[in-house]
């Protein structure tokens, strides 16, 4: 894979390291803001970090001993080893989630936290976009910035996660070419509107898991949420985890009611989720059941209503294949 991602992106190198002799993360000024610690926007950001945009799965230890990976409690928001292989990366790579606490952002403003969630640069890096930094960028500018409200709340916790290592020179140099600024205001919808469905679906981040991937993990055009993504489960679950169809076809979500969708989702709560560990060898999910169960069954309402609209597509798909022996 390492030399396929070589031989594709070898022009664009070429001209990429000829633009930029010396280095080339982008150098946008960071807007000035002050998120302000009000209470009811607090609320809102924790909710969205946590049960829309799931930035605390994966800024997080997840635990494969349950369902879908659960954060491993006390280490919430404190960063996290993220599997390379998740996210189609060559093999050898370290892309660790970092520490999103104050122990680690205290000395961060504002404004430079905006440029990483949702510009995909960070104090002086530009960052992997296995943090989904082109999917947040439609993000309302608000809900961007309760988030970064709700971090500030973060009990400050020090973490000894490893930098990261992306193992070849050309891979260095081509992340710097994927961010772009993030957009200046994005207005709040209201629900009900066109756009809160569109921001809402790209800050869940569905599509990313549930449509056929190119080799660089963009979603395939035409084939949105037609599901079939196979991606490495750890143990003690082990095997693959494959995506589902998530469009209004038969082999889809074609049966599914409002309702069976929006009570599928709020099964899975912590209490389920943790009471019932994963067996060595048994099924288990890549699929945030447990973070996705705390969204409001309003959302998950717009979420269906949604997905009812796409384009129907017939792919059954396993959801799961055991590991091999
Ligand atoms: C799919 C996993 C994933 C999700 C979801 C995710 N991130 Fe990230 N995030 C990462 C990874 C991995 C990195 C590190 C990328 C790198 O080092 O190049 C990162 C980097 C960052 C950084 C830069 C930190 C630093 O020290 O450079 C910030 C800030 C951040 N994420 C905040 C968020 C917020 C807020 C959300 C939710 C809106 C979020 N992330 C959602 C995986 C994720
Ligand atoms: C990290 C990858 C990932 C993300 C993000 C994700 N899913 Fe999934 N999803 C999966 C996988 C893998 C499965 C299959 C295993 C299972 O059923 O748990 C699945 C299963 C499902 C199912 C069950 C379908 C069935 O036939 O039982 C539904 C419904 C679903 N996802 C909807 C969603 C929605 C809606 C979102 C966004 C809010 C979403 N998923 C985000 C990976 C993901």
């Amino acid at each position: 894979m390492a030399n396929a991602l070589r031989r594709r992106t070898l022009p664009l190198l070429v001209l990429v390291l000829a633009a930029c002799a010396v280095s080339c993360v982008p150098r946008w000024r960071p807007r000035v803001i002050d998120v302000g610690l009000d209470p009811a926007v607090v609320e809102r950001g924790r909710y969205l970090a946590n049960h829309v945009a799931i930035c605390i799965t994966c800024h997080s230890e997840r635990d494969y001993a349950y369902l879908g990976a659960p954060p491993k409690p006390g280490t919430e928001g404190r960063g996290g080893l993220t599997i390379p292989e998740l996210f189609k990366a060559p093999r050898g790579l370290i892309i660790p989630a970092p520490n999103l606490t104050p122990a680690a952002l205290g000395d961060w403003t504002d404004g430079e936290i905006y440029r990483a969630i949702a510009g995909g640069v960070g104090q002086n890096r530009a960052l992997f976009p296995a943090h989904p930094f082109s999917k947040y960028r439609t993000m309302p500018t608000e809900d961007i910035e309760a988030i970064i409200a709700y971090l500030r709340t973060l009990p400050p916790m020090p973490d000894e996660l490893p930098e990261r290592y992306l193992k070849y020179r050309s891979l260095e140099t081509l992340v710097n070419t994927w961010p772009q600024p993030p957009p200046k205001h994005t207005q709040r919808a209201e629900p009900g509107n066109r756009r809160y469905a569109k921001n809402l679906m790209d800050a869940a981040g569905c599509l990313w898991c549930h449509s056929p991937q190119t080799r660089l993990a963009f979603p395939i055009p035409g084939k949105e949420f037609s599901g079939g993504v196979p991606m490495l489960i750890p143990p003690p679950g082990g095997g693959l985890s494959w995506s589902t169809n998530l469009t209004p076809d038969p082999t889809g979500l074609g049966a599914w009611s409002r309702d069976d969708f929006i009570s599928r989702f709020k099964r899975t709560t912590p209490e389920v989720v943790r009471a019932r560990p994963i067996e060595p060898g048994g099924f288990n999910s890549l699929m945030p059941w447990e973070a996705y169960s705390g969204m409001t069954e309003e959302d998950l309402g717009v979420i269906y209503d949604t997905l009812r609209e796409v384009k129907p597509i017939e792919n059954a798909s396993p959801r799961w294949t055991p590991p091999e022996e």
